[in-house]
């Protein structure tokens, strides 16, 4: 099967997804109108315009502004519905999606809040359109340690629902060992560990993820290569990287999609899952990656293949749920 048939019929996983990322300029006019909140942008080709980004700070800067409209429950719901929208378009049959509850617990909207809404939507997709799922809670990093574990306290009375926790926004400066005493707190009370890193900071914070905050997956992790050693245990353990190209592309950690190094990753045998991370900044959700990631690289059907059963293999589904989902790819013909 040619890559674009391929793309639209295979079932993946998608595995770095920020939730607010997802809010697309319409739905934030929408909620900002109901919800009588000013937004700075008189309409949503302004928005779309100001999304032009020279770096990570400058974009979550822009995201953590227009994060502002979301205050109630049926907001969070609403975002997170048109998000499993799209994947059910995409064939996207399973996601594991982050949300960062200090951007909305720090202007006064509770944890709770948050969380409600957005797993309405989870249980409702389910349901309605057998998409499977896992919530996976994040500390802003430019934040304190004392205020993650806030918010760690804050989560426990819904753990039962929030696979992971993991660590976003501002890298460079911020690296994973101030977080330690938190993660270890959190693999305590029996949270499985994520962590962005190697997107714009050095491969040494991929080191301190691994060894320092016990992470099952690195989010990005592109510049892992840089460092021989550590790339070669990261293939050796297959740790997952999320890797999501237009992101990148977006925030000048590659200047074009031909210079991105997914293929070189993939062909020196990294477990390389391709997502979309803050696809209604970054230009596409993850049929739309992969379009391009496939123009750009020429990539190969077996590489669309390896990268979606890897998503799988990746991903905090059981091991039998993974199978079956291996299973289904190989069966595709
Ligand atoms: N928050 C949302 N998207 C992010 C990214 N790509 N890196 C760090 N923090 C983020
Ligand atoms: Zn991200």
């Amino acid at each position: 099967m040619e890559p674009m048939e391929l793309i639209r019929r295979i079932p993946k996983a998608e595995l770095h997804l920020h939730i607010e990322g997802s809010l697309e300029p319409e739905l934030m006019f929408e909620i900002a109108r109901r919800n009588g909140v000013e937004i700075r942008f008189k309409s949503v080709e302004e928005v779309r315009k100001a999304y032009s980004f020279h770096n990570l700070q400058s974009f979550l800067d822009i995201y953590y502004e227009g994060a502002k409209v979301l205050l109630h429950e049926q907001d969070f719901h609403d975002l997170t519905r048109a998000y499993l929208e799209r994947c059910r378009e995409d064939h996207v049959v399973h996601t594991e999606i982050f949300f960062d509850p200090q951007t909305h617990t720090h202007r006064g909207v509770p944890f709770e809040t948050v969380f409600k809404g957005i797993q309405r939507a989870l249980v409702e997709a389910r349901s309605e359109w057998g998409i499977s799922s896992k919530l996976i809670l994040c500390f802003l990093r430019h934040l304190s340690e004392e205020d993650a574990f806030e918010t760690l306290r804050q989560a426990i009375p819904f753990k039962k629902d929030i696979i992971a926790v993991g660590l976003d926004s501002s890298e460079v400066g911020h690296p994973p060992s101030k977080f330690k005493r938190v993660f270890d707190a959190a693999r305590a009370e029996g949270f499985l560990t994520v962590a962005h890193a190697g997107e714009e900071g050095p491969p040494a914070y991929v080191r301190e993820a691994l060894d320092l905050l016990g992470v099952r997956r690195i989010d990005h992790g592109v510049r892992s290569i840089e460092d021989p050693a550590l790339f070669a245990e990261v293939v050796r353990k297959r740790i997952p990287l999320t890797v999501c190209p237009l992101s990148n592309i977006k925030l000048r950690v590659f200047p074009r999609l031909e210079d991105h190094n997914l293929k070189i990753l993939l062909q020196k045998g990294a477990c390389v899952t391709l997502n979309s991370d803050d696809p209604a900044y970054f230009g596409g959700y993850l049929n739309q990656n992969f379009r391009e990631t496939v123009r750009a690289l020429c990539l190969t059907s077996d590489e669309v293949r390896t990268l979606c059963e890897n998503s799988f293999e990746g991903s905090f589904l059981s091991e039998s749920e993974k199978e079956e989902w291996i299973r289904k790819i190989r069966e595709l013909k």
